[in-house]
Order: C-alpha cells, then sequence, then structure tokens
C-alpha cells in the first residue's frame, strides 16, 4: 500500500530539477559573505517581503528567536496567540536564548486584533517588564491574517512603541490563498520570516526580513547561535528554485485541502469546521477517538497524519499528487469507525 504523507508540509524531498539547481549552484563563503547564490537568494527575499534586507537562516526558528533577540530585548515580554508556534514548538528558545518572556492572548482561531491586545501593555513601571513586541503568525493553523486586524495591530505596536514580529512560515501560502501580496504583509511588520523548507519544498533554510540596521545586527547574532555557514550557496540554491517555481504551486495545495476536508465533512464519525480550511492544513476530531487513536486509525489505512491544538491534523504538500489526495479521500470514505 502506497503511503500518502500528511503530517506535514516539511516532509517534502527536492525534487529532481530542484537538486540539479543546488548542484550548479556557485559558491563561496558565506561567512565572508562571498557566496552569490547566498547573496541572490536574500536579494530576492528582500524584494519579495518588501523589506531593505534579507538574512538566509537556518530556520523559521533561528528566523523567530533573532527577531525576538533584538527587537523584544531580554527582560521584556512578547505578546502572541496562545496558539503561536514560539511558544509551543520552540523548546522555550525566547526565555532561554533570548531573555524574553512571551504572554499568550485567546485569541479566536488565533488571529489576533486590536481590541485583544488593547490594555495588554504591561504600565511603564520599573519593576515590571516592558511589553515590546507583538508576534503574529500568518499562516496560524492554516489561515491567513486579516489585513484589516494587521492594520490595527500595526497601529496598536506603534503608539506603544512595540515592534511587531510576523512568523511568515506560511506566508506565501496565506498570499495564494488571499491573493494579498507578500509585500503587503511585510508592511505590517517590523521583521518578517518565511520557510523555504515547508510549502516551498525547500530542504533547508528561512529568510528573515526586515531593515538595514536590524539585518546587520541579525547577521553578528546568527554566527553567535552557529548558524554562520559557509558553502551554503548549495542549499540556497535550492531556496531560489522554490521561490521561482513552486508558489504558485501551493493552490494545488489549497485544493487538495478542499478535497480532504469535504470529504471528512461527509464521514457521519467526523468533524470539522470547513471554514477553518482556507490553505493547506485542516483539522478535525474522529468521534468516539482521541487524536492519537485517530492518527493511528488513519496510519492503518496508509495516510500520515499528525495531532496538534487536541486535534488531527492533515497538511497538504509538494509530495502529495492530486490522485494522491483523490486515494486518501477514497481510503478516508473506507475507514471503519
Ligand atoms: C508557524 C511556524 N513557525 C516556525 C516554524 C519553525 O520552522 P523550523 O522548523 O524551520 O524551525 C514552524 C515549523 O513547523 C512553523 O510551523
Amino acid at each position: 500500500m502506497q503511503i500518502i504523507d500528511f503530517r506535514s508540509d516539511t516532509i517534502t524531498k527536492p525534487t529532481e530539477p530542484m537538486r540539479q539547481a543546488m548542484y550548479e549552484a556557485e559558491v563561496g563563503d558565506d561567512v565572508y559573505r562571498e557566496d552569490p547564490s547566498v547573496n541572490e537568494l536574500e536579494a530576492m527575499g528582500a524584494e519579495i517581503s518588501g523589506k531593505e534586507k534579507a538574512l538566509f537562516v537556518t530556520s523559521g526558528s533561528m528566523g523567530n528567536l533573532i527577531s525576538l533577540y533584538i527587537n523584544c530585548t531580554r527582560g521584556c515580554e512578547v505578546l502572541a496567540s496562545d496558539m503561536a508556534h514560539i511558544i509551543h514548538h520552540e523548546i522555550g528558545a525566547p526565555a532561554a536564548i533570548a531573555g524574553v518572556l512571551p504572554r499568550g492572548l485567546a485569541a479566536p482561531n488565533g488571529i489576533l486584533s486590536r481590541q485583544i491586545l488593547e490594555g495588554q501593555e504591561k504600565p511603564v513601571v520599573y519593576d515590571l517588564q516592558r511589553t515590546s513586541m507583538v508576534e503574529v503568525e500568518n499562516t496560524i493553523g492554516g489561515l491567513p491574517y486579516p489585513v484589516e486586524n494587521l492594520k490595527g495591530i500595526r497601529a496598536y505596536a506603534s503608539e506603544h512603541d512595540m515592534k511587531v514580529h510576523m512568523d511568515g512560515a506560511r506566508v506565501f501560502n496565506a498570499s495564494v490563498a488571499t491573493g494579498v501580496s507578500v509585500k503587503e504583509y511585510g508592511s505590517y511588520a517590523d521583521t518578517l520570516t518565511f520557510c523555504l523548507s515547508k510549502g516551498l519544498g525547500a530542504p533547508v533554510g528561512s529568510l528573515l526580513c526586515s531593515d538595514a540596521d536590524f539585518i546587520e545586527k541579525a547577521l553578528k547574532l546568527r554566527k553567535m547561535l552557529g548558524g554562520g555557514m559557509r558553502q551554503s550557496g548549495i542549499l540556497a540554491a535550492a531556496g531560489i528554485y522554490a521561490l521561482r517555481h513552486n508558489v504558485d504551486r501551493l493552490a494545488e495545495d489549497h485544493e487538495n485541502a478542499q478535497a480532504l476536508a469535504r470529504t471528512i465533512s461527509q464521514m457521519e464519525w467526523a468533524t470539522i469546521d470547513l471554514s477553518t480550511v482556507v490553505t493547506n492544513i485542516l483539522f478535525f476530531s474522529i468521534r468516539g477517538l482521541t487524536p492519537d487513536q485517530g492518527v493511528r486509525k488513519l496510519a492503518q489505512a496508509g495516510i500520515l497524519a499528525n495531532t496538534d491544538y487536541g486535534r488531527i491534523r492533515l497538511v497538504t504538500n509538494l509530495n502529495v499528487s492530486r490522485q494522491m489526495t483523490r486515494e486518501a479521500c477514497e481510503r478516508i470514505k473506507g475507514l471503519k469507525i
């Protein structure tokens, strides 16, 4: 039986043409800033995000950490959704390494708004941590951030002298789904990270985008954190390939997610909220089974899934074609619950 892997969009393997691009990459020592492929990728990142500069970092986690470290600063707090990746999936790095206290706020589907943030800032008193940053994750749980919310968050942050960081690990999914450009999303944040290694299909890496002054500091911090890579043009070439060839096709992942969601919604044993399926991530529950039991049930049918936020999670991705998605739908219909 063919295994159909919806655990994450990080499981994708580089395609033949991507590997070819990596093979042919021009390289140099990037710690000397002499790697032409890295320089090209960073210039693309700056252009796409509308920021002055971009920096190639090893991972989304490193991009988030550097942003918190520089923009939030030690002994200060960052406001984020209580579903945020920086709170749940980064091993406490904001506190452990950046010295930053993340404060998770309840928000519908994890989407913050000015109304939710209003009044959350600490008063300026010497024995209280300063609230110095707001973090938004776009997409969060597969949902793109509404522009209205971002405008309100930006205004709130500016009024309180706070920075805004956008964890745009999947900002291209948001952009393809909504038609809002990555540049526009970026305009509401001081710093924006996006991952090349998720829906875009590259094996490694993220771009951290901001103004020139921030990126100069980020370059030093990246080195401090062990992220100064040498001939990393081989990896950058995969990122360049991904940005050139794998952005528009995200629409196919979104259609596959819709197909799965529609099938699941027709199963009398399933609970799913179709309104939350907008990009490549969907959540559902199986009546009478815990999320872990549900994942095991699906695995028996050759469908790999994960659990997140107390539900079963499927993530469509570059390695799962439309045909494989149809096959997964048939297997879901055949599940004996
Ligand atoms: C929303 C979000 N932010 C950040 C990350 C971290 O990315 P990385 O795994 O490259 O560190 C992930 C990874 O899954 C993510 O989903």
